[in-house]
This record gives C-alpha cells, sequence and structure tokens, in this order.
C-alpha cells in the first residue's frame, strides 16, 4: 500500500531545510539529512586547515568552487572544482587545507547504512569513470565506487527535462548552479544554487528546466547503476 507508506511524508522530507553550522575556525556549513544521510555544504575560509580526524560515518566529498589539499589516509591530492571525488571509510582520517587565497566551497557527503560496505580506491580518491550525453544536451559525467556512484549532469535550459521514472536505488543531490524544478512524489521544489533533494528507492522523480540557461546539478547513487568491475 503505497499510499499508506507515503503518509507522513512532506516537503520536508525530500527537500528539508538546511541548518547552518558556523565553526570556531570559520566554516560555514549548511546541513540537511534523510535517515542515515547528511550532506554538507561547506564555506572553506582562505589559508584554513582543516585538521585530521575520524568516525564512524563514511563519508565522501568534492570541491564545488576553488582548490583543496585533501588528506585521507596516508594520501593527499590537490582536488579543483568538479575535478575527481575522495571517499573516507569509517575511521580513516581525513583533513584538508584551503592552499589559496579565496574561499573554498566543498560538499560532503556522511552515510552510515546497516549491511552497506563502505569500499574506496588504494588511494581514497575517485576520478572520472566516464562522460557521455544522457539525453540531447545533457552532458553527464560519473565517478564510480562499488557502493556509490556520482553523477554531474547538466540540464540544458528551454524545458530541458529528466522525465519522471523510479528506479531501485536510492538517489540524492544539490544543485551547484542555474536554476530548475525537481519533483519528487507529489512535492515539486525550485533547485537553485545549494538546494539538496533526497530520495529514496522507488520513489518518483522528475527535473525541468524552464529557464534560459543550463543548470548543473551533483547527483548521488547508491548502490551505484554502473558495475565498474564489469564495465572497465
Ligand atoms: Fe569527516
Ligand atoms: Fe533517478
Amino acid at each position: 500500500m503505497e499510499t499508506i507508506s507515503h503518509a507522513s511524508n512532506t516537503e520536508q522530507t525530500y527537500f528539508p531545510e538546511a541548518i547552518l553550522k558556523e565553526w570556531d575556525n570559520g566554516i560555514r556549513q549548511y546541513s540537511t539529512r534523510r535517515g542515515s544521510t547528511e550532506i554538507l555544504i561547506s564555506y572553506i575560509p582562505p589559508g584554513l586547515h582543516m585538521d585530521l580526524h575520524a568516525h564512524e560515518e563514511a563519508q565522501l566529498g568534492m570541491v564545488i568552487s576553488g582548490e583543496l589539499i585533501m588528506q585521507v589516509g596516508e594520501h593527499q591530492r590537490h582536488m579543483k572544482a568538479l575535478d575527481s571525488a575522495y571517499i573516507a571509510p569509517p575511521f580513516v582520517p581525513h583533513g584538508a587545507v584551503n592552499p589559496t587565497d579565496q574561499e573554498v566551497i566543498a560538499i560532503d557527503v556522511k552515510r552510515l547504512k546497516d549491511d552497506e560496505v563502505y569500499t574506496a580506491p588504494d588511494d581514497y580518491f575517485l576520478d572520472v569513470y566516464r562522460t557521455r550525453d544522457l539525453l540531447p544536451g545533457m552532458e553527464v559525467t560519473f565517478f564510480v565506487e562499488d557502493w556509490i556512484e556520482i553523477m554531474l549532469a547538466d540540464i540544458p535550459g528551454n524545458g530541458g527535462a529528466m522525465p519522471e521514472h523510479k528506479h531501485r536505488n536510492e538517489q540524492l543531490g544539490i544543485c551547484i548552479g542555474g536554476g530548475y524544478e525537481m519533483t519528487i512524489e507529489e512535492y515539486t521544489r525550485t533547485m537553485e544554487f545549494g538546494v539538496t533533494y533526497f530520495c529514496e528507492a522507488r520513489e518518483k522523480h522528475s527535473a525541468i528546466n524552464t529557464s534560459d540557461h543550463h543548470s548543473r546539478s551533483i547527483n548521488i547513487f547508491m548502490p551505484p547503476r554502473y558495475n565498474k568491475n564489469k564495465n572497465r
């Protein structure tokens, strides 16, 4: 009885209002959460060192604008906007430095769910797995690990759309440029920079960009729709 299982859901379930966390070191973080997954959008001041720390949740992230030197375990990478992602599995120490004189904006996802196994590449960093046109004019870039897939997607303006669909994969994401309308089940939200969405398995969703310029989003699928070992 689908109607009963969704009865307690509201717009807040799918598009939660962000909570602002302001840290003593100057970092501002906007947090949204549904169930076992939290999305953090962080504004990191110039020159800031974020000390190594570790926790039981798996964490992954990307730079949205600017550059960061990210450390995970014994490995470091100079990450630039949207060029790679890191994965810190549970209890693997991680930290970062903003080596520039510009504020950096980064996204992190923290997650702890029973029966999920949080694998990572040997050096903890994911490179682009493939790029293709999902629909005409809708270029997408994928990063893939055994338990997760990250898809960067551009939706063209003037009516570019992702038609309504659903799938067994949980899907969540964040708008990082431009704007579009996203619908999950019976709720529609205007997506703009920093707005997040959360979609459980088999919840219907769609998106349309009626503005006159393209929009961009980071979308995360768990489990991944690609098997990186099979398709390699
Ligand atoms: Fe962390
Ligand atoms: Fe989807």
